[in-house]
Formats: structure tokens, sequence, C-alpha cells
């Protein structure tokens, strides 16, 4: 796992090369504000052999934050990024290792017939799953069994349940509620056995839509099951961390809709994390490459970076609350323009504010 001393080395090595704030406090240790993503591209060996090229060269030059899934590229991901973990030098518990669970994870490759694969390997949750997705404690400790197994890693530093918004297509709200409280029970377990450090959700929607949207999930409530779940199965303290939501330039509701009731009345997601001491990663950092063809002249404008994908970049970091921006990385020859964007610095948060002005 990642720890204190080996993440605050590594930022003593870098730290130099960049901007104020590049590295970030996640939890006792250090953390790159630019992290990469390993979502896209195809299940191919060709394309796992450019992702451990750029995922090597991101870890030698400031990069300590990699996220992964089981289901990315059919299990194809998380394989690649154990073996640049392993190859890279750098020390292993200098990175911050995320992945996730709760879709289907195919075996290299897309099945003929992906229905009779579920029934075949997951007999006892075939009839759990929507629309690919499956949050039952034993179908998550089983996939976090397998992604440890494809990292080659004892234990994962950060492990989010994967899009449970995906559940509110069958499940009312409450019962997704208690889906949750069930499934962190059975990671506040798997941290406390040390096979993983910490846990969250990812969502694509949830915590960024309005509270009457069909795929809304309430972060303080999500935060009140996991705290829950820690008593009951009798932690001291909840292992719940982190939240992955999609932030960039075209897509900020996760800083402009309120939705979240906290201490100061209804919330931001952003702004409720922040004071309540939950991690933000955001996906989607450079709109999966578009805004690498420019962003609007008026945001462009307020942000540092000698190019569009680094004023993009920039922006995510510059997200109050955000702890690591994360860019998809499959190409080698992306890597130096995407780690150099935190040699410029963020935008302080008056400065954040005045753009949406
Ligand atoms: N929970 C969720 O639902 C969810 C959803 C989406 C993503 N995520 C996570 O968040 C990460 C980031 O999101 P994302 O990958 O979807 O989108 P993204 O980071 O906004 O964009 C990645 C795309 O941009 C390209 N790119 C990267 N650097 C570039 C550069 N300097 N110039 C031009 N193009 C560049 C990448 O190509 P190359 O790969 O060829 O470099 C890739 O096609 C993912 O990889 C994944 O780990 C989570």
């Amino acid at each position: 796992m990642a720890t204190r001393e080996a993440t605050w080395a590594y930022r003593n090595e870098f730290h130099e090369q960049f901007a104020r704030t590049y590295f970030r406090r996640f939890a006792d240790g250090l953390v790159s504000s630019v992290g990469a993503g390993t979502y896209l591209g195809d299940p191919t060996d060709a394309a796992d052999d450019r992702y451990h090229a750029a995922l090597v060269e991101a870890f030698e030059s400031g990069v300590n934050v990699v996220d992964t899934a089981v289901n990315y590229r059919h299990q194809r991901s998380e394989r690649v990024v154990g073996r640049a973990v392993a190859d890279a030098d750098v020390d292993r518990e200098a990175l911050l290792v995320a992945t996730k669970g709760g879709f289907v994870p195919f075996d290299g490759a897309r099945p003929d017939d992906p229905a009779a694969y579920v029934r075949e390997q997951f007999p006892e949750h075939a009839d759990a799953f929507v629309r690919g997705n499956c949050i039952d404690p034993g179908f998550l400790g089983r996939s976090l069994d397998r992604s440890l197994d494809n990292l080659g890693l004892d234990a994962v530093d950060l492990y989010y349940v994967h899009n449970p918004e995906t559940q509110l297509e069958a499940h009312d709200r409450e019962t997704v509620y208690g889906m949750l409280e069930t499934a962190f029970e059975r990671l506040e377990r798997r941290a406390a056995a040390g096979d993983l450090r910490h846990y969250g959700v990812a969502s694509w929607e949830s915590f960024r839509v309005p509270e009457g949207h069909e795929s809304y999930l309430s972060l303080p409530e999500v935060v009140r099951r996991a705290r829950a779940a820690a008593e009951s199965v009798g932690n001291a303290a909840t292992s719940f961390r982190a939240v992955q939501l999609p932030f960039n330039v075209r897509m900020a509701d996760a800083f402009t809709v309120a939705a979240h009731e906290g201490a100061e009345g209804t919330q931001s997601v952003l702004s409720f994390a922040r004071e309540a001491g939950i991690d933000v990663f955001t996906s989607a950092s450079i709109l999966q490459g578009d805004l690498a063809a420019g962003l609007p002249d008026e945001v462009a404008a307020e942000l540092a970076g000698d190019t569009p994908v680094q004023r993009a970049i920039n922006f995510a970091r510059s997200g109050p609350g955000v702890t690591s921006a994360l860019v998809g990385m499959g190409s080698p020859e992306h890597v130096g323009e995407n780690v150099a964007a935190g040699t410029h610095p963020p935008l302080g948060a008056d400065a954040f504010d005045a753009v949406f002005e």
C-alpha cells in the first residue's frame, strides 16, 4: 500500500519541477494532482503496450496516482497497470493505485454471448445485474480478489463501488442506499483485513445532478451509510474516503449544482465533499480528449497552460476540493504534455469563482 514515507519521498524527488499545490494530501500521504486514467482504448495487445509505456513514463515523471477498474478494457487495463507498477523505477509504496468493482469483468475480450458468460461465471448473482452492474457484497468481494490478482498487488489504496446509480433503474432510492450500506460492510471488512486502504464511490451522474433527477444519490446519506457500515462491523472509523466524478470545463455541475445537505445548507458536491473531508478525483478531465480542440476563449484566458489540454487539466485541478484530475493516458506521446500541466499554477478559489461570473 502507499505509505506516508514513500509518498513524501516521491514528492521530495519531483516537487521542484512543479508549481505550487501540485502535490496534495490524501490521508497521511501526498499525491499528484494529475493522475493517470485507463478507461479508453481498444482491448488489444498493441494498446496494452502503449498503456504500459505511457504509465511507466507517467510514474517516473511525477504522477503517483493511477485509476483503473476491473471491467476497463476487459481486465486488460488492470493487468497493464500491474505490469507498469512492477516495471517503473518507482517504489510501489509511493503510488496510489485505485480500482473499481461493480460491472461484469469480461476476460480480455467481449464474449460472443455476454449473458451466457454472466450466467456461467456469476450464477449466484445473475439476477442482481442491472445493465451489467451489480453491487452485491459477494460480487464486489470476488471482483476485488480478481483486481488484486490482475494488479499483482497485496492491497489497493482506493477501491470504488462503480456507478451504483445504475441500480436506481431497478430499485428505489432507499433500497439502493441499503444495498450500498451492505456493500460498504463488506469493504469495511476488507479494509480491516488489509486488502484495501480506503474505499469510495465512483459515479458518472449521481452526485452532480439535481435532487429530483432519476440518477441522484445524496453524498451526505452515502457517508452516513458508510459510517453505519463501519460501526456494524466494529471498525473504529470508516475507511470511506473518496468520490470520483466527471468534472471539466464543459461539465462543471459538480461545482454549480447544489444538491447535498451540509452544515451551510444545500451545497454542491465539491463543496460538501471538501467540508466532509472526502477526497474528489475527477474523471473525463479533458472531456475524453475533446478539449484538445480548444476551450471557450473566456475560460481559456483565465487558465495557465501552454496548450488547450494543459488549460483543461488545470481547470479540473482548480476545482475547490479536487485532490487529483484523472486524465486517460494510453499514449506515451501525450504523457509529457499532461504532466507538464502541473508546472503551471491552478486557479485560486476567487479566480475559480470568477470563471463562472
Ligand atoms: N466512474 C466512471 O464512470 C468513469 C468514467 C470515465 C472515466 N473514469 C476514469 O477517469 C479517467 C479519465 O477519464 P477519461 O479517460 O474518460 O477521459 P479524459 O481523461 O477526459 O480523456 C482521455 C482521452 O483523451 C486523450 N488524451 C489524453 N491526453 C491527451 C493529449 N495531451 N492530447 C490529446 N488527447 C489526449 C486520451 O488518449 P490516449 O489514451 O491515447 O492518451 C483519451 O482518448 C478514465 O481513464 C478512468 O480512469 C471513470
